[in-house]
């Protein structure tokens, strides 16, 4: 694949929402020792995705900027890395890669063959990616934090446990999990989800916005022994009266109030708890799901299907919060992957993606030009920003570009691209050139275009 260009969908600084995701052509990556590299077939998000976007997680993740996010991908083995013994071009496969390297809003990904695993021929592609950080969310929480035995073998009697968000992307699987590990199982969802979650086979449902539900009082009056807490924001005080005398709060999304609850109920020794779950993906553990998935055991429920031309729109619905299941991204296969002008390789994972930009930029290539078609919205939306040349697009820009050291490190060379993509598109307008000029050396008026519009960022649209 050395030399080919891939479709991918890009943010280059934090926030924006839908917004801030760009579509570029960037270099397929280069499978590295112990890696693989995935033509893909679907991606799913989760939220940490969009979190991470919105600096949640700043300073720590993304580890640069330009980002490909996704982390949750299925489709097939095109090449090896070194060193990768289990695998093969042709393999189907489903894997995770990790928050700080994403990849899958893309064409292809790299994945580390550890966490890498086969996908069999019963198992689609968008069921599998579904599965690896919701999945295995609700599989560590369960197994490792709750200790409940999957194949139901457990001593003693049989658990209570209360799901919240029973009906999201976590929550769907960890009620089919506890199930599977004869747990007796209250969960919690809007009364549009009763039904789907008791299909799913909990048995009981509370509303969560009714007073009882909103209370998490069980209906046959258990008290829990664990909680697999996938929503957010309910107070240690509604939990504490429904738990059993050593009864756990496992909870995925933990904000000050629940940490702060942590480390007082840890130094108290108490023995009802609040621990955070914070997933460790494990690949013995992914191929476990996968078996699961393939016998029956375990479904897969998708909310929707998006296409990665559309990725804003499974974006939107992600950050929305109101998911049934899994939102899933259904690449579709590009049909002629362009070769580059140059064989120089980029050296690594964004900075590969700006060069990229900025090399073909400089070289005028066509490919490098978005068709006539494709310059409708998204550059018309650029071009008036530009053209305000306002502070506040200034301010808008710098807080994009500007807010951490890796921002600045990529600003310089989006700056490029940006300057020669955006003083074209405004030039053109303004001097009423055909856009197809735009890779013309640049005349007087383009340099005093250029100087106006630095900072603001242009993405090549497909
Ligand atoms: N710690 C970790 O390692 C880890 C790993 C994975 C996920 N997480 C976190 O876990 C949380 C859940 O993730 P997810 O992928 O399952 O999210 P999701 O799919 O977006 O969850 C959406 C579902 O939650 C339901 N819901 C929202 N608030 C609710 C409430 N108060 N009570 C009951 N149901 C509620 C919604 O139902 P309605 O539409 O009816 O409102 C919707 O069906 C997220 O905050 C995520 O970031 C953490």
């Amino acid at each position: 694949m050395a030399g080919t260009l891939m479709h991918a969908v890009q943010y280059f600084g934090y926030g924006g929402g839908p917004a801030g995701l760009k579509h570029v052509e960037v270099p397929v990556p280069i499978p590295k020792k112990d890696e693989l590299l995935l033509k893909l077939e679907a991606t799913s998000l989760n939220p940490i995705d969009w979190k991470i976007h919105k600096g949640v997680l700043r300073p720590f993740y993304p580890r640069r900027f330009p980002h490909i996010p996704g982390t949750d991908v299925a489709g097939e083995v095109v090449e090896v890395g070194p060193g990768v013994k289990s695998f093969k071009a042709g393999d189907k496969v489903v894997a995770t890669t990790n928050h700080a390297d994403g990849g899958g809003l893309a064409e292809f990904a790299v994945t580390k063959d550890r966490l890498t695993v086969s996908r069999p021929a019963e198992v689609s592609a968008a069921e599998a990616a579904a599965l690896p950080v919701a999945g295995l969310t609700a599989h560590q929480a369960l197994t490792q934090a709750a200790g409940i035995n999957l194949d139901g073998s457990g001593h003693g009697p049989q658990k209570n446990i209360l799901i919240t968000a029973a009906s999201g992307g976590v929550g769907h699987y960890a009620v089919q999990l506890a199930k599977l590990g004869n747990a007796h199982v209250t969960a919690t969802c809007g009364a549009r989800n009763i039904d789907f979650v008791k299909s799913l086979g909990a048995d009981e449902v509370l509303d969560y916005k009714t007073p009882d539900g909103a209370a998490l009082k069980s209906p046959s009056g258990k008290k829990y022994d664990a909680v697999i807490h996938c929503a957010r924001d309910i107070p240690w005080s509604t939990f504490e009266p429904n738990l059993s005398a050593d009864g756990k709060v496992l909870d995925l999304t933990p904000g000050p109030g629940a940490i702060m609850t942590f480390a007082v109920k840890k130094l108290t020794f108490s023995k009802k708890q609040l621990l955070p779950v914070l997933l460790s993906a494990k690949g013995e553990n992914l191929d476990y799901l996968v078996k699961l998935v393939k016998e029956g055991k375990l479904k897969t429920v998708i909310d929707s299907k998006h296409s990665l031309s559309k990725a804003e729109d499974a974006w939107a619905k992600s950050i929305d919060g109101h998911a049934t299941g899994k939102i899933i991204k259904i690449h579709q296969i590009r049909r002629n992957a362009r070769p580059t002008r140059s064989d120089k390789r980029p050296t690594s994972g964004a900075r590969r993606s700006t060069s990229a930009l900025v090399h073909r930029d400089r070289r005028s290539t066509s490919a490098a030009r978005p068709s006539r078609s494709s310059i409708d919205d998204h550059d018309r939306r650029t071009i008036a920003i530009v053209n305000r040349r306002s502070r506040s697009t200034n301010a808008l820009v710098d807080r994009r570009t500007r807010s951490s050291i890796d921002e600045r490190r990529a600003r310089s060379s989006i700056a490029i691209v940006d300057r020669r993509e955006t003083s074209a598109l405004v030039c053109a307008r303004r001097s009423r050139r055909s856009i197809d000029d735009r890779d013309r050396p640049p005349r007087r008026s383009s340099a005093r275009c250029d100087r106006q519009t630095s900072g603001a960022i242009v993405p090549l649209s497909l």
